[in-house]
């Protein structure tokens, strides 16, 4: 744990939207992290020191028995204590007060689900600042249980039709506890209440990338001592950030590993080189197996056979180079903070999976390796703006998300050498009309992907029988879900046009339309 920062305590009950308050308070500069109930002991609290604590909603009812609860010292700290939903009810039972099982419909306290509208009582809020400017405030509910009685010391300070107790304080204690959620884009003026949260408890905003750089590397400097790191680099944003920031911490310390499995696109393998080697003159071993790698994927035409393949052999490749470094204690990974929460889960199965390809996992345990996740407290937008820190270029940070298989699932049924040839030209010609037109930045990712299929053409005064292949490109926030872009059907035409005439081997280019779900982003 660094203590570097001001620290804010977000106890997870199992919301959806935790997450979303995380994201809300780095917005504001405030360092905070978020720590399922369970694991919120005492001592957990004395060595944690948060200087404000925030519980989350969740899906759980405070009135049945066993239900999930903080341990009491937190009301104990002397800090202030802002409750949402679940994490009202809670503390309102907690200090005294009562709560009822929902009913759905009638008046007076009853389950509410969606958009409400709070009204303020008589009384100003310090962390209802800048609110009700039109007289009332729209906000997110979803809630079955209520408030019913408060507990002492407790007053009302603003009401909604169904929730009589939508804003409660003690101001005393300076223990806030709302019934809706602020976190969320639904309830518009939500920031506004974090911030006033935030400020009372006296919060600086000190949590600027250029601070939590020079914390960083101090952190790996004092991790690491003397010894000697490797990192596995990927050409992906993740891993490049981690291995410039550690190794603007270590130097020479750090050895960076690139698995060239041959499936990478056009010039991409000469350009991690380049800026690795060259322009950050980090030492660095390109494990260039593109013959190894597509002599096992010959004849291998099955999506998941190939991904198994794939992966075995990365990790094989990655530990032999591995090994030939000398002395090395440690294994840098660009594991990001989404990976880390561990979220309360009431299903009883994990809530994050981890993309298998670029996770090495075991490895560390196997080659007796300890880890240096220097991005574990970072969201995939910080993780960006730590590179731009960095000073690594925008063409790299602003990149597309490359999948770890790389070309092999772009290209069904069976992968040849000719087949890969063309498919890097015809992604290079798409990738550039997306560029030239100016779109690259409002699409999640873009590609090519060359089919197993041939078809007749007419060139010249020629008969062609060449590949068929089809562009993708959508929009997304997370690649959870997607929808395809809606392209204008000028620049389809003109890249249509584009890649027949450039690209020899290709007579036929088709768009794939396809959402997310019920289709994936990749081919396979
Ligand atoms: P799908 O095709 O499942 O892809 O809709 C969702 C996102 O994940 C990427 N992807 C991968 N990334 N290893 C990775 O590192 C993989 O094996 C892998 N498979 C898919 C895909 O490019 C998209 O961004």
């Amino acid at each position: 744990m660094t203590h570097h920062h001001d620290r804010l305590l977000i106890i997870d009950f199992g919301s959806q939207v935790t997450q979303l308050i995380a994201r809300r308070l780095r917005e504001l500069s405030v360092y905070c992290e978020i720590h399922p109930y369970q694991n919120v002991s005492e001592s957990f609290l004395e060595e944690f020191r948060p200087k404000a604590v925030i519980f989350s909603g969740g899906p759980d009812s405070v009135v049945r028995e066993g239900a999930p609860r903080p341990p009491s010292a937190v009301y104990e700290l002397g800090v202030p204590i802002l409750g949402i939903c679940y994490g009202q009810q809670v503390m309102m039972q907690d200090l005294g007060g009562k709560v009822e099982g929902g009913k759905i419909s009638g008046g007076g306290g009853t389950a509410e689900f969606g958009r409400a509208f709070v009204t303020p009582t008589s009384s100003p809020l310090p962390i209802l600042k800048g609110w009700f400017a039109s007289g009332k405030e729209q906000v997110w509910m979803s809630h079955g249980d209520h408030v019913s009685e408060l507990a002492p010391g407790f007053e009302v300070f603003g009401v909604s039709p169904n929730a009589p107790f939508a804003v409660t304080a003690d101001q005393n204690r300076n223990f806030f506890a709302v019934q809706f959620h602020p976190e969320v884009h639904h309830t518009p003026n939500g920031k506004t209440l974090y911030e006033n949260f935030v400020r009372l408890a006296g919060f600086t905003g000190d949590w600027t990338m250029g601070a939590y750089k020079d914390d960083a590397i101090d952190k790996i400097r004092e991790q690491v001592g003397d010894k000697k790191v490797i990192c596995g680099l990927s050409g992906g944003v993740d891993s490049s950030v981690a291995a410039v920031l550690i190794h603007e911490a270590i130097g020479d310390q750090l050895t960076c590993v690139f698995v060239d499995h041959g499936l990478l696109r056009q010039n991409e393998a000469d350009e991690v080189v380049s800026m690795f080697r060259d322009h950050y003159n980090i030492p660095l071993i390109h494990a260039d197996e593109t013959e190894l790698f597509l002599g096992e994927l010959d004849g291998v035409s099955d999506p998941e056979t190939k991904r198994k393949i794939i992966g075995k052999l990365f990790i094989d490749v990655f530990q032999k180079h591995a090994n030939e470094i000398e002395g090395a204690d440690f294994l840098a990974q660009g594991t990001l903070y989404p990976d880390v929460i561990e979220s309360v889960s009431f299903s009883g199965g994990p809530s994050v999976t981890i993309k298998s390809h670029h996770n090495v996992g075991g490895l560390p345990e196997k080659m007796g390796l300890k880890l240096v996740e220097p991005l574990r407290e970072l969201f995939k937008d910080e993780v960006r703006e730590l590179g731009r820190e960095l000073g690594l270029p925008e063409s790299f940070i602003g990149r597309h998300p490359f999948p770890g298989p790389g070309l092999a699932i772009r290209c069904p049924g069976e992968i040849t050498r000719e087949k890969l040839e063309i498919l890097r030209k015809a992604d290079a010609v798409y990738i550039d009309q997306i560029r030239k037109h100016g779109l690259y930045d409002e699409i999640w990712q873009a590609f090519v992907a060359i089919l197993p299929v041939r078809t007749v053409g007419v060139m010249g005064d020629g008969r062609t029988y060449d590949y068929a292949c089809a562009l993708r490109a959508v929009t997304s926030v997370d690649g959870m879900t997607a929808d395809y872009y809606p392209f204008e059907h000028e620049f389809l035409g003109e890249t249509a046009t584009r890649i027949i005439n450039e690209v020899q081997g290709i007579n036929r280019v088709t768009y794939d339309i396809t959402s997310k779900p019920p289709g994936t982003i990749e081919w396979e």
